[in-house]
């Protein structure tokens, strides 16, 4: 087994080892060279908190007998990557220290040795950098085309969660999405406060539009229910048909009179209206409240996504 540095040449076998790796994860449709480059070459966070990825290096494994010729030619078999930096996710006590982060870790069913090999590659280059902690798959520095917005390692990626468990790391956050296909909103109910709800339509990427949904209070925004089309992640006429609502909120002392229940509905209402056949949801999988919410809404369980995290 060979560990070589990922270089840019290597991006259309790349492509093919990632459209391989997530097939069985919902919300990962196959991508392009340049989709995927850019995902690679990315360094700023999600979260508002977070520096940017610094000391990034990639690699891949190759197996020298598969494939035919050198990697970048288009004729070798890459069977494992791996994608490293020092970044700053959040850690459990809420701090953003430095830890190495691996971004991205697949390797082909059945070699586990490419994927060990991989993973002791970033562990060794993480001490080198005098990194004490390490935390793969967070969701503030996840590949753009990979899942939904605040996903960590699917499940569905269960051999790379096992890599991890028998090296030593363990989950320690993690975000559970809902699916509802061909959902049917029920109609908004009443709210016991005298809320105006504005909703505004907004074009974006996707081919429908995005809607937002806002509780008014004396022109206070006191309740926001935010969508996107899962096809600003991923062009392709599959994601086209999801919308997803990415963030919904009220204010700690309006919860609990129905607010939550009608923003949501009426995010669904108005998304059907725009054309989507499908809707979708995330949560913290330790949120118990929006979870029985959004399941009691008519959402089913889709795919749970963790982090892995391990002193080095
Ligand atoms: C989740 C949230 C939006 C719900 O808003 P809300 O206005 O309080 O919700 P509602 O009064 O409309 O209740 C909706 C459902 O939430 C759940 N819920 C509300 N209050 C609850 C409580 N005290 N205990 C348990 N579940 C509760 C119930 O399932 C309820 O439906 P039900 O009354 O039919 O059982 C709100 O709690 C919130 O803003 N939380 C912080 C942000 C957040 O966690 N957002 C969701 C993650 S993306």
């Amino acid at each position: 087994m060979d560990i070589l540095p990922y270089d840019d040449s290597m991006i259309g076998e790349l492509v093919a080892l990632f459209n391989r790796a997530v097939e069985p994860v919902p919300f990962c449709w196959p991508v392009d060279a340049e989709r995927l480059a850019a995902a690679v070459a990315k360094v700023t966070g999600e979260a508002k908190s977070n520096k940017p990825l610094r000391e990034k290096a990639a690699f891949v494994a190759v197996d020298p007998s598969t494939g035919s010729g050198q990697v970048g030619s288009g004729q070798a078999r890459i069977v494992g990557f791996i994608d490293t930096a020092v970044g700053n996710p959040r850690d459990t006590d809420g701090s953003y220290p430095d830890a190495g982060v691996t971004r991205f870790l697949w390797y082909e069913p059945g070699r586990r040795a490419a994927g060990q090999a991989l993973l002791e590659t970033a562990e060794s280059r993480f001490r080198t950098l005098g990194l004490s902690q390490a935390e793969a798959f967070p969701q503030e520095y996840r590949y753009e085309c990979y899942h939904m917005h605040a996903s960590y390692l699917s499940e569905r990626l269960a051999h790379v969660a096992a890599l991890l468990a028998f090296n030593g790391y363990r989950r320690t956050r993690g975000e559970v999405i809902f699916e509802w296909a061909d959902f049917e909103p029920a109609e908004p109910p009443l709210v016991d406060l005298p809320v105006e709800i504005v909703v505004e339509r907004k074009e974006s990427a996707a081919q429908r539009p995005i809607i937002e949904v806002a509780a008014k209070l004396d022109s206070k925004v006191i309740g926001i229910c935010q969508t996107e089309s899962a096809a600003e992640l991923n062009s392709c006429d599959a994601a086209q048909d999801w919308g997803v609502v990415h963030w919904l909120g009220v204010e700690r002392e309006y919860r609990g009179h129905g607010l939550g229940k009608h923003l949501l509905s009426r995010a669904l209402v108005e998304l059907r209206e725009a054309g989507y056949p499908h809707a979708a949801i995330t949560t913290a999988l330790d949120n118990h409240r929006a979870f029985v919410f959004y399941s009691n809404a008519g959402f089913r369980f889709a795919d749970w996504t963790y982090g892995w995290r391990r002193s080095l």
